[in-house]
Parts: C-alpha cells; structure tokens; sequence
C-alpha cells in the first residue's frame, strides 16, 4: 500500500497561496479581499483564502495529471479498487456518470424501486429502459437471475445501505451478474466507512463494478464531496471519465477536493481506531433506546451498526423528531414509524441522557402508520416522458394519466413516481396520504401533477 499519511492536494493547496501575491483569476472574491465582511467574519478568513480552482499547479479535475491524480491515486489505492474519481456534486453525480457509463441506445437497467433521485436522473440522461424490483420483494441473486433471464440488462443498479442501514448480500447477486454480463453499479453513498472495521460490514467494492460514496455524509470530508470507485475494468474506467467530462463544474472547488484528500488520509490511518469510538457510542445509544419502552432500533440481518434506526411503536416519528429538536438533537430523517441517527466518530461527547429524555417525553402519544409505497406499471422511458409535452393536472383527476416528472414525498425521499409510470389509484392515494400527513412532495404543483399530453 501507497504512504497514506500523504495528502499532495492539501500540500498543493498550501504551496499556492504561499506563492501567490496577486490574483487574476477566478474567484471574485480574491482570496476574500473583495468577500463581504459579515460573511468573511462568520466563516474565517482562511475559507476564502483557500477556495480556489483549477489555476497553476493545482492540475484539472476532468483530465488529471498532477496533484488530483495523485490524491486520486490514493484514495484507489486505499480501496483497492483500479481507478478512483473525485466528485464535487455529491454522490448524485457520480449515480448519473454510472448509469450513463453503462447505457447504449435502448439499453435496460434493472434497479431496486427504493432508489435515490439521481438515479431518476440518470435513467432521464441515459435513456435507459428501468425495468423494477418491485417494492416489498426481497432483492437478492435468484430476482436478479429470473430478470435478467427473461431479458439482458446492461446493468443491474442497487442502494447499499439503504435509508435503514441494511445492507443486502452482494456476493451472490455479483456472480449472477457477471454470468449475464451485466455490470453490478452500487450507490453506497452512506457507506465510505464500510470495510474499515471488523464490526462493519464489508464495501460494496468487494462485489460491484462500480461503486459511489459520499463520505460527506459518514465520514469527515465537506458537504457535496464525493468519490466513484470503478472496481477493475479501466476501459469502463474511461467511459466514466467521458461521462463525469460533461457532468461536473469547470471551476471545481478546492475546499471540496481537498477534504477529500483528507478525509481519505484520516480514513486510512485513524479510522479503525475513530470507528472503535462511534462503534461504542452508537451501542450506547441503542442501550438507552432500548430503556425506554415503546422504542426499540431496528437491527435486521447485515445491517450499518452507525445508523441507528428508533422504531416508534407508541408514537410516530415526527413526534419524536419533534421532542429531539426541542432539545437541539437533529436526527438524519423522521418517518412515521421511525427516526433515523447517524453517528459517526464526531459524536463522542454526545450525552446520551438527552437521548432518554426526548424518548421519555413523547411515549404513549400516537400509533404510526406505515403505507407501503406502491410501484406503478411503466408506459415509456423516462427520458422520453421527461422530454415529451406536458400539462397540469390535479392529482385527484390523474388515474390512467403518465407522469413526466420525478415525484418525491419527504420523507422518505425517495421517487413515489419515475417520469414514463402509469398514475393509478394506490399511488393517488399514497400521495394524498403523504400530504395529509402534512408533508412536502416534490414534483407536486399546488396539488396538481406534471402529466404528459394525451396524443388524442
Ligand atoms: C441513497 C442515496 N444515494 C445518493 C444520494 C445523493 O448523495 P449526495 O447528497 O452526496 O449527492 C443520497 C443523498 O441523500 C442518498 O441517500
């Protein structure tokens, strides 16, 4: 392995602003001499100071040469994995270069219905035909043979861990694909940390193709920094790179690349020893969940041990939300039945008495609802319901009616409608049910759907 106590984007960065006296290039704010004051207060000079982009020796994040290439180097070498890309528009940029990466004309993907927006975007981008997993089945190796028996797919694109920190079993579900000849692509954006711990489980980069992380969100680089981790093929590799070419900022920034770069450093030489501490607090944390009665976590199968899921079995979880909140404990997620926490080595001092507290404070209120969200019949791609004409219609009046947006309730935030999908009644009435929930959908206008435009 590669001296991962070296950091060069973070040397880069330092060499710059030692040798530059004068700028005459992006950004404006010229190292914060023209900033505005109250914000230049508010978040430190050395903010502005160090927000650059690509300029001298700082290399050019779509045809790295110099210190990105190395960084990037790094943090593959740190995998184990042929090739690492550094992202600066989360890992929703990384889903997009993936599925474009792997399309062809009227190519199909299979894909888990528990998907993440970005990866309606991709579908929209790539013009890929998705062929569901439909919710509520168990997505594992023998669905995925049926699929892609009954018709090949380019690839097959899964969610590991999802929103519950479960993690399905990849290690079948790999061997199917590669006897199709279907490349595994893995949204792991909440698992940068996987595979650094015994008590975790392994990356998805032991099984998959192509792999995207966003160690924002669990480990300690900035928010909208992300990496791709192509497993082992550097032609697909290549295709990536032309895709991420057209996707990602010209004027990446260097707070983003950098954190990265550190975050990867930290990640290689403390992170056994930083996960022992989130590991410990986190089993603190479920100790005290489990104290309290109507509560329990959620812990199925291979799960993230970091996302600790509070099932709510007397009240909902908005309402325990809530009570954390009036406590100045801001959860991941609520959903009706359940909040989700994740905690990562950055909560030690986290007292979990404040925890029991907020628990104490809302039993016995309500019972939660689950609904679960249907998967509607899909009548075109959609890309070309995305593209195609379309008008307003009130959701009520929408049944046989075909979407041309991605429809997401928060929560869960995840697409309730995929542009192309038939509008029936269940997905009118989980809809409605989501608003009078007292909950924001997006895609929903006023209460009416973009449709596409009846030919008739
Ligand atoms: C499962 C999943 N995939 C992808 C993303 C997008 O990641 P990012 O916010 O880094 O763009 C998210 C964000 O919440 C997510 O939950």
């Amino acid at each position: 392995m590669k001296d991962q106590r070296q950091t060069p984007l973070l040397d880069a960065l330092k060499e710059h602003i030692q040798a530059e006296k004068w700028s005459f290039h992006t950004p404006g704010h010229k190292g914060g001499r023209g900033a505005w004051t109250p914000l230049k207060d508010m978040l430190g000079a050395d903010v502005f100071r160090y927000d650059l982009t690509e300029t001298g020796r700082l290399d050019d994040l779509a045809m790295p040469t110099g210190v990105i290439a190395q960084a990037e180097e790094l943090a593959a070498d740190l995998y184990g994995v042929c090739r690492t890309f550094f992202l600066v528009q989360g890992s929703t940029v990384g889903v997009l270069a993936m599925l474009m990466a792997a399309s062809s004309t009227g190519g199909r993907v299979v894909l888990e219905r528990s998907i993440h927006r970005s990866a309606v975007a991709g579908l929209i981008l790539s013009g890929m035909r998705p062929v569901f997993i439909g919710t509520g089945k168990s997505v594992d190796a023998g669905i995925i043979d049926q699929m892609l028996s009954e018709e090949p797919a380019q690839a097959v694109f899964l969610v590991r861990p999802d929103y519950r920190g479960r993690c399905i079993d990849l290690k079948e579900i790999a061997r199917t694909c590669r006897e199709h000849a279907t490349l595994l692509l893995v949204d792991e954006a909440h698992g940068p940390h996987l595979g650094f711990h015994p008590q975790l489980p392994k990356s998805a980069v032991e099984w998959a193709d192509v792999v995207v992380q966003s160690p924002h969100k669990l480990a300690g680089s900035l928010t909208q920094s992300a990496w791709l981790h192509v497993i082992r093929d550097e032609k697909l590799a290549e295709r990536i790179a032309r895709a991420l070419c057209i996707l990602q900022t010209s004027s990446p920034s260097y707070l983003l690349l950098a954190s990265l770069d550190a975050a990867r450093a930290q990640l290689a030489t403390e992170g056994k020893k930083l996960l022992d501490s989130a590991l410990r607090k986190s089993q603190e944390m479920r100790a005290a969940v489990k104290r309290v009665p109507g509560f329990s976590c959620l812990q199925e199968g291979d799960f993230d041990p970091l996302k600790i899921v509070i099932l709510t079995h007397e009240c909902t979880g908005y309402q325990l939300a809530e009570a954390m909140e009036q406590r100045g404990i801001y959860p991941e997620s609520a959903q009706d039945d359940a909040v989700v926490l994740n905690v990562t080595w950055g909560d030690s001092d986290f007292s979990v008495g404040e925890l029991e507290e907020a628990l104490q404070s809302v039993r016995g209120s309500r019972s939660p609802r689950v609904m679960q969200m249907p998967c509607p019949a899909l009548a075109m791609t959609p890309r070309d319901a995305f593209l195609s004409a379309h008008e307003l219609c009130e959701l009520q009046y929408a049944a046989g009616r075909v979407s041309a947006d991605v429809v997401t309730p928060y929560p869960p935030g995840i697409p309730a409608l995929v542009p192309g999908e038939i509008i029936d009644r269940e997905i009118i009435e989980y809809i409605a049910w989501i608003v009078g929930s007292g909950h924001r959908v997006e895609g929903l206008i006023g209460g009416r759907l973009r449709v596409v435009m009846d030919r008739g």
